[in-house]
């Protein structure tokens, strides 16, 4: 069994003044709100028993949004990341949740046409990522690769070596928490999935997937819009 985690935690900067009085993942993309997408990721791959990592300021909202997961036909448990201290340490609060399950993890802001089942259905163990390619990889984690080989991550590089964007979906075997563990902070002070990835990769447990259908964060005013619009049109569909 897989369990999901969604995390949707962060400041949200990028979007002041929107998320000055909520949190990113409660605005809405079209008709619906952004968290309602990573969450149907999950749950259209039958992942039913999932974790929401939320920062302390909202936290209420998405209980008070999702409530217990009944209405979902899943069983939702929540957790707070007391100050935003970077993805993989939010991701270190599912430990206890993860009770030595593998994990499917994906950001609060990120959109995925894609239906996921065979990647969660086929993953055995170590890592995957899922790439995408797109016009500006340098506001994501870049894959460098060899062939079809992921042999590095750069974080937001100034200038991309690959076109190939990190998507916020990854998927993980138990040994996540204890590479967590290991990390150091960026340069930033935080600790980022990137080096989680990189620690994989260097282990030569890390694998690669390319996602097919739509992708987009939601974390920037013109991805924001570029979510927005791209759910207006399926509506129409
Ligand atoms: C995060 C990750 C980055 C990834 C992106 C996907 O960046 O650090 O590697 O490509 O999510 O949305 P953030 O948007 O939190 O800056």
């Amino acid at each position: 069994m897989i369990k999901g985690i969604i995390l949707a935690g962060g400041k949200g900067t990028r979007l002041l003044p929107l998320t000055k009085i909520t949190n990113k993942h409660l605005l809405p993309i079209f008709n619906r709100v952004m968290i309602e997408y990573p969450l149907q990721t999950l749950l259209k791959a039958g992942i039913k028993e999932i974790l929401i990592v939320s920062g302390r300021e909202h936290a209420g909202d998405f209980v008070e949004y999702l409530g217990s997961g009944k209405d979902y036909g899943a069983n939702f448990t929540y957790k707070v990341q007391d100050e935003a201290g970077g993805i993989a340490q939010a991701l270190l609060l599912a430990e206890d949740f993860a009770d030595g399950k593998k994990v499917m993890v994906i950001l609060g802001d990120n959109i995925f046409e894609d239906n996921i089942s065979r990647a969660v259905k086929n993953f055995r163990s170590g890592a995957r990522i899922f790439l995408k390619k797109v016009s500006d990889p340098e506001r994501f984690g870049v894959a460098v690769l060899e062939g079809k080989r992921v042999v590095k991550i750069l974080e937001k590089p100034e200038k991309s070596p690959s076109p190939y964007a990190v998507t916020g979906l990854y998927q993980y075997d138990k040994n996540v928490f204890k590479t967590i563990k290991r990390l150091k902070p960026s340069a930033r002070g935080e600790l980022e999935i990137t080096d989680v990835n990189n620690a994989y990769i260097k282990r030569e447990a890390m694998k690669a997937e390319f996602i097919r259908g739509f992708w987009s964060d939601a974390g920037t005013f013109d991805s924001l819009a570029r979510s927005v619009s791209w759910a207006l049109k399926k509506s129409k569909k």
